[in-house]
């Protein structure tokens, strides 16, 4: 088929398509009315339907720590709470309404089980509220990819600080999980992973990603589709992948791109511990 005539066809496909949603979604977004019973799937405001509004760095990482130790609600509800519940105070509604209380759940990488970082999805969540998949994914990358180099904790609250103060030692994880996040950090600095100073660690992890996320945020809405990450795929991730997640190869068996390389680095700390251990 010559070029010109496959793009036609994909124009008036993509035409066709565009007019199937926009037909869906119109009428269901006008319909919506908060205080009625809700027709199924849909959504007030509409899906993605938020308005984003710049933030200050600044301001959100001292709220994002301030956050992360209001009634103990940690790192998911401080580093949304910083984004969603500052548009709240703000400019009202809809970002007031949100139950942001919600959002304690990612607390230890949800309900203690350590796996995602509460306060990366504290973050992605924010997104999803404004950007559907497409856009919203190379935003969660660069914060994802970010937070696996940079040495953590960057904030510094001074006087402020709630749980210790002065400086914290830092480290880079290499790994978005709760996991692996806290306990190389302890390991690495023999910290406890329940003492004061790890909740401390933690709390201005969620002042640093916090400000992470409104730089993404900020840049976002200033460029539009035109807005692009920095942090290229992980070296693992594109060399093992060429395998492990390229479709038709014998060996497309691996989900996910986190960094592969803490888990499968045959490391002293991946051997065996169920035998000849302390
Ligand atoms: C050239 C293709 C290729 C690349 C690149 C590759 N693998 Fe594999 N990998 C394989 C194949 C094929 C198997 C299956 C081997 C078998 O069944 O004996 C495998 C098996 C595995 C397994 C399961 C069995 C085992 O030996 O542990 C893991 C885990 C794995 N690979 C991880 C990785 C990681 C991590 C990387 C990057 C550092 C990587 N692979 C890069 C092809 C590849
Ligand atoms: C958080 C740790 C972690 C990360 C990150 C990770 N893996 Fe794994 N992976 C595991 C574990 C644990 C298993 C299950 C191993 C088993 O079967 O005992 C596994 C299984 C696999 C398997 C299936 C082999 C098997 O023996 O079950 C492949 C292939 C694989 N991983 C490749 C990768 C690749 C490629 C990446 C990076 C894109 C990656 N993994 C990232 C921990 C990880």
């Amino acid at each position: 088929m010559d070029t010109s005539r496959r793009n036609l066809l994909c124009g008036l496909g993509g035409l066709a398509l565009g007019g199937a949603v926009a037909g869906l979604t119109a009428p269901a977004m006008a319909a919506v009315d908060p205080n009625a019973p809700a027709g199924r799937f849909s959504q007030v405001n509409g899906e993605f339907g938020w308005k984003p509004h710049k933030l200050d760095p600044a301001e959100v990482a001292m709220v994002a720590y301030d956050g992360y130790w209001y009634k103990g609600y940690a790192c998911g509800y401080g580093v949304f709470y910083s984004i969603i519940g500052l548009m709240g105070e703000k400019y009202g509604a809809p970002y007031n309404q949100f139950p942001y209380a919600m959002l304690e759940a990612n607390k230890g990488g949800i309900s203690d089980w350590g796996t995602i970082c509460g306060a990366l999805y504290g973050a992605a969540a924010a997104y999803a509220l404004f950007w559907g998949r497409k856009e919203r994914t190379p935003m969660v990358n660069e914060l994802y990819r970010w937070y696996e180099v940079t040495k953590l904790p960057i904030y510094n609250p001074g006087d402020k600080a709630t749980g210790v103060k002065g400086a914290l030692p830092q480290n880079s994880s290499g790994s978005v999980l709760c996991h692996i996040s806290v306990s190389k950090w302890c390991y690495a600095h023999k910290i406890e992973a329940t003492s004061k100073e790890r909740s401390e660690r933690c709390g201005r992890i969620t002042a640093d990603v916090a400000t992470k996320a409104v730089e993404i945020l900020n840049a976002k809405i200033d460029k539009g589709k035109d807005w692009k990450g920095t942090f290229a795929v992980q070296a693992a991730v594109a060399g093992c992948g060429e395998c492990h997640q390229t479709k038709g190869n014998d060996a497309n068996w691996a989900k996910g791109v986190m960094d592969c390389t803490p888990c499968h680095n045959g490391s002293k700390a991946l051997a065996d511990k169920f035998n000849n251990h302390p």
